[in-house]
């Protein structure tokens, strides 16, 4: 029997990955993170003291020789960048900036889409991003929006930021979100959009179980619509 994907895609800080990992274990699907494998192209830029806004020659020129895997670690996914355990160091806003940049490479993007096309081929899967539903597997199975207000996910991002010990200012994190928000919708290249079929989920307002529930709801009812 063919494998079953799902999808979600939605803005910065609306709690794709968190909702999806949930979601994902709960189903017994593997959680891929798509924004991770941004993100340590980011970092790689970023160590190479690359300005990744304005100079994407160097970025295109650092993907040539850049190998980035992904394992399943029993807390989720790990990202390997060159073969180093680069999982810890993604989530910082520096790294959050420099992915959003390098995102909008196409050079970048299509290495990373043939990595998660390998990726959704064989398991169960549940799969965020921003592109995914529309761009990087359209046929998928179940197609999901996440999306909250723009206060609510700049909170959320705050929050989550101060738990692991980044102290930044909700203002500065607002602000971040909003550039991001800008640079991943207006990307000529498979940008920020709700798919043709999906679901549009609003999560503002609601505390991570409501949200879990609401997600959890709505992709059961999709695939007994599925299997009908
Ligand atoms: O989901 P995230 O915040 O970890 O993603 C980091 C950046 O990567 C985000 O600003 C946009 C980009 N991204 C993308 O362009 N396409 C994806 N499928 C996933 C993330």
């Amino acid at each position: 029997m063919k494998n079953i994907r799902i999808v979600i895609d939605g803005p910065a800080g609306a709690g794709k990955s968190t909702i999806s990992k949930i979601a994902a274990k709960e189903l017994g699907f593997v959680y891929i993170d798509t924004g991770a494998m941004y993100r340590a192209v980011g970092l790689k830029a970023l160590r190479a003291g690359i300005d990744t806004k304005n100079n994407h020659a160097a970025v295109i020129s650092l993907m040539d020789g850049v190998a980035i895997d992904i394992k399943h670690g029993g807390d989720g996914q790990l990202v390997y960048l060159d073969g180093e355990d680069v999982t810890a160091e993604l989530r910082t806003p520096e790294v959050s900036i420099a992915a959003s940049d390098v995102s909008a490479i196409p050079e970048v993007r299509l290495k990373l889409v043939a990595l998660q096309r390998r990726l959704a081929e064989k398991d169960n899967i549940v799969m965020d991003g921003r592109d995914i539903g529309s761009y990087v597997l359209p046929d998928a199975e179940v197609k999901i929006f996440l999306t909250a207000s723009v206060e609510d996910r700049a909170k959320r991002r705050h929050d989550e930021l101060s738990e692991k010990g980044i102290q930044v200012s909700l203002d500065e994190v607002r602000s971040d979100m909003e550039y991001r928000d800008k640079n991943d919708s207006a990307r000529d290249f498979a940008p920020l959009k709700i798919a043709d079929g999906a679901m549009v989920i609003d999560t503002t307002g609601n505390s991570l179980e409501q949200s879990v529930d609401l997600l959890i709801g709505t992709i059961k009812e999709r695939l007994r619509c599925f299997s009908r």
